[in-house]
């Protein structure tokens, strides 16, 4: 089988991708800031510059797809549509919606709060069987893993127990991001093509299109491949804020190689390119994180450009794409049927 090339830039997008050839790239999966903030991340302050989409524009083959991941947050998601639109794709697509059934409810407990602010004691009722912590106040996407045992509580104030089950705010567990759809129009591909590629998805995948569903990724696939030292990642609530639960435990942030805040599942990446693309073909992503598309890319055989503008990450995105093939088939083993590559992963 002819080896497939893996092309690593460090730099910002918005001038890397100046270096690529027109109409060069036959797919473009990418995740790419959502301008929220997260965890206070200073690259996820804005939504990418528009240049950078036109760029990406112009160095997709005609006909080829653009799949990128967003908040499912209206206003993030309405801005990061009409920016691809401006940039000449044809939005006029379903989005495909990775669901990964964990995430940290946004709103928080009236009935908690008012006894708090009444000075109430609430009664212990139970532990909670969950062993992930769900406190509406931890909202931080990398606190998924962290174990402990939480009381489950009882008001004992009449205000406190008409509240009871009542969440102030509107952000309930968001457990959803969306994928974006886009074509750079006028190809000479046809919908043929799209056809096979779905149907060289696992039949468990196929079932729930376009649920895709797939959980957070685990400390071990996060780290494959890593040989630093593990540290505590910075999730922004570690500052000046304690980690304790209503019985009073702490708890601690898990610590890891890998400290990229966001880091998408490997096999999530590798559905989103087998739908868009045929062994051999090139993908791009030019917002790599800690190399997910990469590390999917190479599993499934397809060629690989990736740009990322943090040097902590790219050492990341290197070390991960050390890896080799074959020891990623033995870690992917069982989750991935690639029919295109006639491999059973
Ligand atoms: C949401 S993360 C991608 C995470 C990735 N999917 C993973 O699994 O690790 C977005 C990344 O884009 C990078 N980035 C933001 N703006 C960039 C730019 N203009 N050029 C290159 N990289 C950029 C950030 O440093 C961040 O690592």
């Amino acid at each position: 089988m002819k080896k497939m090339e893996q092309h690593l830039i460090l730099g910002d997008s918005a001038e890397q991708l100046k270096q690529l050839k027109d109409n060069s790239v036959d797919l473009m999966a990418t995740d790419p800031p959502y301008g929220i903030s997260f965890m206070n991340k200073g690259w996820d302050k804005v939504l990418p510059p528009k240049d950078i989409w036109t760029e990406c524009y112009r160095v997709l083959k005609p006909g080829s797809f653009i799949a990128v991941m967003s908040s499912p947050r209206s206003d993030v998601l309405y801005r990061m549509i009409k920016d691809l639109e401006d940039a000449g794709f044809d939005m006029s697509f379903s989005p495909i919606l990775w669901t990964y059934h964990s995430g940290f409810p946004k709103a928080s407990d009236t009935s908690k709060m008012i006894d708090k602010r009444l000075g109430a004691e609430r009664e212990v009722v139970g532990k909670n069987p969950n062993e992930r912590i769900n406190k509406a106040e931890y909202t931080a996407y990398d606190l998924n893993g962290l174990k402990g045992e939480l009381n489950i509580t009882s008001s004992n104030t009449d205000l406190g127990k008409k509240y009871e089950g009542s969440k102030l705010g509107f952000q309930p567990k968001p457990a959803i991001e969306h994928i974006i759809i886009g074509m750079k129009p006028h190809g000479q591909k046809s919908y043929i093509d799209n056809v096979l590629n779905f149907e060289a998805l696992p039949d468990n995948i196929k079932m729930t299109y376009p649920f895709i569903q797939v959980p957070k990724p685990a400390k071990k696939e996060k780290d494959l491949g890593l040989n630093g030292e593990e540290k505590k990642l910075d999730t922004g609530l570690n500052k000046g804020k304690k980690l304790n639960t209503s019985n009073g435990k702490d708890y601690t942030i898990p610590s890891r190689k890998n400290t990229h805040p966001t880091t998408k599942p490997v096999k999530l990446m590798s559905y989103i390119i087998t739908l868009f693309t045929r062994e051999g073909d090139w993908v791009l992503d030019p917002f790599l994180g800690s190399g997910t598309t990469g590390v999917a890319a190479k599993l499934i055989n397809r060629n690989f450009i990736g740009i990322e503008r943090e040097k902590e990450y790219m050492d990341i995105i290197k070390q991960r794409l050390s890896v080799s093939r074959t020891d990623l088939i033995k870690y992917f083993k069982g989750v991935i049927k690639d029919e295109q590559t006639k491999l059973d992963l």
